[in-house]
């Protein structure tokens, strides 16, 4: 989604600017532009369709420099990626870049037209410099300007404003939208994640829903929504700009993936005591109001709801606990019936995807009492607005594909089973075994990755296809439709998840011998129908490329290739069986030569309905 960067200095801050956009490709864009206040005051503006590369050829060839500038990625919502649309939209000697959406758009715009305007862009953006600068024309003040503004706005928004203005001032606003202050010495940023700012800044301020910042080289003013003064903590963060490298690794996919066994055991360090879950895990309070706990109600979307799917068969057959799931951006917009003994949980890894924020948002109203998230980022909303929380703590996740943040939610996730199905099904014994499995997780990890030589061969034969089934069963359902979701997602090839039983009442219609049909295939209850729905594969000439366990008695014959993963408990199935669709899906990719950390369409991080 869109990227914001400003900075205020007593040096020419061009360079910040477009550094930080480079580090804020990751979320996804389409089109980047910059502007500055240069010596004279005057506001100076570059913007380019594309990667921010064309910015920086554009900016070499007609130089600007600034101590005061903004600097913006564009993920086009209203409007094509073009020159004309990018950000910043200037009016007069105003400047502003914006990421959310403006729902009250068309009908600004016609009175904006009525007045005398003339627009631009496409963009819904658009109309906000065109109302702060009539709001300033009238109350001479940027940031007296741009509270006025925003009290007409519908919508999302994170803004960065800047004027002509000789001192340099810049103003930062945000609602719906993440952005955060960084304090350098002397200097002072803005960026819509403190990944942009690292090198610059280190210590940050996360400005709140309906916070406007005035920002000038004397320092930082924040306001909050009804225009008082307030004090905002300042945190720091442990991410320093020289850990977040490639290093031996061609993509970020690709290091994440790798990552995953360590990142699995920072998931659970410190959670585990003795062999059971720590009390602490979930915050003391939390262990308590747990034991009224009665229902599960999860909320996510892509591959956070994946997680939240196979969790459902954990709560459901190993805690005892009824357990729904739905995609965020269905949930909030439906009636529900609530119990409210129902423990309302986000899964995400950004903990800023709008559909995810605006169903938490929403769950009091509707009468859940107990809210928990699941979530990768300490700073995001989603931590901030849910009564108890359980970070991931995958690390930074930089390819749009999520990998580490699956497989750490997955972690996560178990753990919740176990907190909240002690005081229920799970016995001493149980929570001890389960412990035990947590334990050995990213041993078992290192052994599944050791598989990708053979993964590599799978991925060659899928280089010319169009088209791929997924199909698992039970728990490894929803691990199909995360390998689905990576398969489609990062090589364009249109892949689908079925449950295996499910095939014959439709899917298999389209199964013939160009059709590559990925099975996971442990050893579990399940194995012998799993095995029925594949022979019907077999039989109609599919081509079937199945990971199964070393116990299950699969044969390499003609049509059938297989990788055997090690022996591992089914609880932990579901996780170490994902790391090799994560593989498969990285291999085709690099053998079709997609942009594997930057999907085409897509963002990493979905601050947009
Ligand atoms: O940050 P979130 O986990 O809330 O993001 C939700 C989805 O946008 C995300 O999981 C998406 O499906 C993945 N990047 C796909 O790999």
């Amino acid at each position: 989604m869109c990227g914001i960067v400003g900075a205020l200095a007593t040096r020419d801050i061009t360079q910040v600017l477009v550094q930080g956009l480079q580090r804020l490709e990751y979320r996804g864009y389409d089109s980047a532009g910059v502007a500055v206040v240069d010596e004279n005051g005057d506001v100076q503006r570059r913007r380019k369709q594309g990667k921010v590369k064309n910015l920086e050829k554009l900016i070499s060839e007609q130089p600007l420099s600034g101590f005061c500038g903004i600097s913006h990625t564009r993920w086009a919502t209203h409007g094509v990626p073009s020159q004309a649309n990018a950000h910043p939209h200037v009016c007069n000697d105003i400047a502003l870049v914006h990421n959310g959406i403006i729902e009250n758009h068309e009908e600004l715009r016609k009175q904006q037209i009525q007045q005398g305007h003339e627009f631009d862009s496409e963009t819904d953006t658009e109309v906000i410099v065109h109302a702060v600068y009539d709001a300033w024309k009238v109350v001479g003040d940027l940031l007296a300007a741009v509270q006025s503004t925003i009290k007409q706005l519908n919508g999302a928004y994170a803004l960065g404003v800047i004027e002509k203005n000789k001192n340099g001032r810049m103003i930062a606003a945000r609602k719906g939208s993440p952005l955060v202050i960084g304090l350098g010495d002397g200097e002072f940023f803005i960026a819509s994640d403190v990944f942009a700012l690292l090198g610059e800044a280190s210590k940050f301020i996360y400005l709140e829903d309906g916070d406007v910042a005035d920002i000038t080289l004397d320092g930082v003013i924040i306001y909050d929504a009804s225009g008082k003064q307030v004090t905002r903590p300042i945190t720091e963060t442990e991410l320093k700009a020289d850990n977040v490298g490639l290093g031996k690794y061609r993509h970020y996919m690709q290091k994440e993936i790798f990552e995953q066994a360590a990142a699995l055991k920072r998931t659970i360090e410190g959670r585990i005591e003795n062999g059971r879950l720590s009390d602490s895990c979930f915050g003391e309070d939390a262990n308590e109001a747990f034991k009224t706990i009665e229902e599960v109600q999860i909320v996510a979307c892509g591959t956070s709801f994946h997680a939240g799917m196979v969790s459902k068969y954990w709560f459901e057959s190993l805690a005892g606990l009824p357990c729904s799931v739905e995609v965020a951006s269905e949930f909030r917009y439906r009636p529900h019936v609530v119990n409210k003994k129902t423990l309302f949980v986000t899964i995400s890894q950004s903990g800023e995807t709008a559909d995810t924020l605006a169903a938490l948002q929403a769950s009091s109203a509707l009468g859940y009492e107990h809210t928990l998230s699941i979530c990768n980022v300490p700073e995001s909303s989603l931590v901030r607005g849910s009564q108890w929380h359980l970070m991931t703590k995958a690390g930074l996740e930089i390819g749009v594909a999520s990998t580490k943040a699956f497989t750490t939610q997955l972690a996560a996730l178990l753990m919740l089973v176990v907190a909240l199905g002690k005081h229920k099904n799970i016995s001493k014994k149980q929570e001890t075994d389960i412990v035990r499995q947590l334990e050995i997780l990213p041993e078992k990890v290192a052994e599944v990755l050791r598989l990708e030589p053979e993964i590599i061969c799978f991925a060659d034969q899928f280089e010319d296809k169009n088209n791929a089934l997924f199909l698992g069963r039970g728990e490894q359902y929803p691990v199909a439709m995360e390998g689905a979701l990576k398969l489609k997602e990062i090589t364009y090839i249109h892949a689908e998840a079925y449950p295996a039983g499910e095939l014959k009442h439709g899917p298999l219609a389209l199964v013939d011998e160009h059709m590559p049909i990925v099975a996971v295939a442990p050893n579990n209850d399940l194995l012998e129908k799993l095995k029925s729905n594949l022979q019907e594969v077999q039989a109609r000439g599919g081509k079937l490329f199945v990971f199964a366990d070393k116990k299950a008695s699969f044969e390499e014959v003609e049509g059938l290739s297989l990788i055997r993963v090690s022996e591992i408990d089914d609880v932990i199935a579901p996780i170490i069986y994902t790391i090799p669709l994560q593989l498969l899906a990285y291999h085709v990719a690099v053998i079709k030569g997609t942009d594997v950390d930057q999907p085409r369409n897509l963002a990493k991080s979905v601050t947009v309905e």
